[in-house]
């Protein structure tokens, strides 16, 4: 099969398409033949050395996959070849085919089309499983979210007016993204180039501060969002792009009893992220399906332009999904 490689780690261009051998599904697997996959920022990350692929997994890049079920394993009773499916993988989806566990894969509504569906599993599952599994975001109450043009943080702000409609969401956004984010129905936009974003959600929220606060910045933002957390309030780190070391306050954190959780998606146990996903289905999907949520997609490249899709997410010069269609079907 065709599948987007790496010469070896580096910059975008270390990506070239190449022949890599077809995976085959185990027996609680499917076999997806990919019509389009997209592009998540530990993909960039992955090819540059510094995420590799959990033990077991294709190191090929790509988490997440719509397309059509190809092949089933021997103990896979609830897919069928034909299947049109979308999928969380823990490696493998820039190519042709990649395996999913069954369990790990969702029918596409029909009223969703290959692109969109290719930017749910990863994007949306992560967005899902932290503001509301582990945050549990109240409706009413006020959520902090980091750089709402990206992937993951649109899909939250979907997320959050889908879920918790009277949620107060405050994001936080380069200028250039302001007018985009404010579009999507955030209640408070913050330019985090020129303002102290704990001062204004401390303003907003009428010096409460926010309940939930999904944060990929990392060090760089860990004093910051302590300020802007509210009493018993939970700060989930999903990224260390602002560095991987910071200092806490402990003694504050205690008084305030606040929680700081780290979370991954991609290397939990199979059985946990089937849990996760099948909440999923229930909760969101409807929402998908009624299309009252449609994934943001910024812009469709062909497989074989991986590299400019990376130099555009680099550049953070995109709003919401860069895709990669697989096959023209898509
Ligand atoms: N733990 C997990 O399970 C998991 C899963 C998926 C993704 N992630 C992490 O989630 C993060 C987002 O991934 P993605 O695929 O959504 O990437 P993305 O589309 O590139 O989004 C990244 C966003 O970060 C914003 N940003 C950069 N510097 C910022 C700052 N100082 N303050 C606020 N926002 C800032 C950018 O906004 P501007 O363009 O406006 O600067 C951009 O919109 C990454 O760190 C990724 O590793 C974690």
């Amino acid at each position: 099969m065709k599948a987007v490689l790496l010469q070896n780690f580096g910059g975008p261009e270390v990506l070239y398409l190449g022949d890599a051998e077809t995976p085959r599904p185990g027996s609680e697997q499917v076999l997806i033949r990919v019509m389009a996959t997209s592009v998540n920022r530990p993909d960039v990350v992955q090819r540059q050395g510094h995420y590799p692929a959990p033990p077991g997994e294709s190191d090929i890049l790509g988490l997440e996959v719509a397309g059509v079920v190809e092949e089933v394993g021997e103990r896979v009773g609830e897919w069928q070849v034909g299947d049109r499916v979308m999928a969380l993988v823990g490696g493998g989806g820039y190519a042709e085919f990649a395996v999913a566990h069954a369990g790990h894969t969702m029918r596409i509504p029909e009223t969703m089309d290959f692109h969109e569906a290719a930017c749910v599993c990863e994007t949306y599952l992560t967005a899902f499983l932290n503001i509301f599994l582990i945050g549990s975001l109240e409706d009413g109450a006020p959520v902090l979210l980091h750089g709402g043009g990206g992937g993951v943080n649109t899909a939250a702000i979907h997320l959050c007016k889908a879920l918790t409609p009277a949620a107060r969401v405050i994001v936080t956004a380069s200028s250039k993204k302001i007018a985009g984010v404010t579009g999507l129905g955030a209640d408070l936009v913050i330019d985090y180039t020129t303002q102290d974003f704990a001062d204004e959600v401390k303003r907003f929220t009428d010096k409460q501060g926010a309940d939930v606060i999904l944060d990929h910045i990392g060090a760089a933002y860990l004093a910051s969002n302590m300020k802007a957390l509210a009493v018993g309030g939970t700060l989930v780190i999903i990224g260390v792009m602002g560095g991987a070391k910071a200092e806490l306050n402990l003694a504050l954190m205690m008084v305030k009893r606040q929680r700081v959780v780290g979370s991954v998606l991609r290397s939990r146990p199979v059985q946990e992220k089937a849990a996760i996903i099948s909440e999923f289905e229930r909760r969101v999907v409807p929402h998908l399906a009624d299309r009252s949520i449609v994934p943001l997609v910024d812009r469709v490249y062909r497989l074989d332009e991986a590299e400019a899709a990376h130099r555009t997410m680099e550049k953070s010069a995109h709003f919401g999904k860069l895709v990669l269609a697989v096959a023209d079907a898509a």
